[in-house]
């Protein structure tokens, strides 16, 4: 009698744990109570293990009836314990993807390429133009002195042309080159005729910034020396490239004035209705050619020079040089 009624207790008392488990299972609302209350049901030490503790005091034939009915819970319970825990996961899973949803039209954020600088891509032009009809490039120092960029090219100590380009002077006979000219006198030191270069670079002047000047702006110098060539190459040359870089404006050559040229011209092109300055050039003077003892009698050619700035705003319709420096991409990212 006394057995029956601890088999009856243990009996009720599984179902108890059966029903008080399964309740809180299902209220569990994260992982980690799930896993707490699998180790507290059915853990070394859980309500379970405890339970059957008891058993012990049993007769034996009824023990098989308990271990079975144990069996049977514990196996429900871990049936629920991991059901909830899937279900708990996919839940977190829905929620994650309801509040993170994708907006498909938000423009990409890509990084956008870059490219070339106007100028660059101007001076780039003007170069391989020239390299096409035969001529290497050649380069020379930002950094110059009296005599490259001035006494070389036939403008002497208190010559007036040294006025025509305020210059940027740096102590002792150094000075900011003020234009690339000085490239023809080192070219042909190194190198005896005939030559044919083109020599672009910075250059420097002290103008007040305004929308056609800039105290730095950028030239492309022009050199070809050899026997015989005569104002007819300089002309021929300088409307081929110009009709490859414009297209078919007008030209007109005027007489102008240079200390290290000729006769010495101004090329002008029509652009919106009225004449523009695009570049000087001459037949090299024959006091430049003495000078890096060269005959003159056997050796002749011509020189030019014109500013990248006025070129790329032509091309491009640009009506303020600073626009050119500023690196407003607004601005640069149309070309
Ligand atoms: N060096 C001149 C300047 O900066 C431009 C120039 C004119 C260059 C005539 C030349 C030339 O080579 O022949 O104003």
């Amino acid at each position: 009698m006394s057995s029956n009624l601890s088999l009856k207790k243990l009996i009720l008392d599984l179902e108890r744990l059966e029903s008080e488990a399964a309740k809180q299972i299902a209220e569990a609302n994260d992982a980690d109570s799930v896993e707490k209350l699998r180790v507290s049901f059915l853990g070394k030490k859980g309500s379970l293990s405890n339970l059957l503790g008891g058993m012990g005091k049993l007769p034996s034939e009824e023990r098989p009836v308990i271990g079975q009915r144990a069996n049977v819970l514990k196996a429900e319970l871990q049936k629920l314990l991991s059901e909830r825990q899937c279900f708990l996961k996919e839940q977190a899973l829905a929620e994650t993807l309801s509040k993170e949803s994708i907006d498909v039209t938000t423009p990409p954020i890509g990084t956008s390429l870059g490219h070339r600088h106007p100028l660059i891509a101007t001076t780039e032009e003007i170069v391989d133009l020239f390299c096409g009809l035969g001529y290497q490039v050649a380069e020379g120092p930002e950094v110059e002195n009296e005599n490259y960029n001035f006494t070389a090219l036939n403008i002497p100590k208190e010559h007036p042309a040294r006025d025509m380009q305020d210059t940027f002077y740096l102590g002792g006979d150094l000075l900011l080159r003020t234009h690339t000219s000085p490239v023809q006198i080192r070219h042909l030191e190194q190198n005896p005729p005939p030559v044919r270069i083109v020599a672009p670079g910075r250059v420097y002047r002290r103008d007040a910034v305004d929308s056609t000047h800039s105290p730095v702006f950028h030239q492309v110098e022009v050199l070809a020396i050899d026997e015989g060539l005569n104002f007819s190459h300089l002309r021929g040359t300088v409307l081929a490239f110009l009709k490859a870089f414009f297209g078919d404006l007008p030209v007109r050559f005027r007489a102008s004035y240079f200390p290290f040229t000729e006769p010495s011209v101004e090329v002008d092109v029509e652009w919106r209705g009225r004449w523009l300055e695009v570049m000087g050039c001459g037949m090299v003077d024959p006091a430049v050619l003495e000078g890096l003892g060269l005959d003159p009698e056997r050796w002749s050619g011509f020189a030019a020079g014109l500013g990248v700035e006025r070129f790329c705003m032509v091309r491009h319709g640009v009506d303020d040089i600073r626009r050119l420096y500023t690196s407003d991409l607004r601005f640069l990212e149309q070309f």
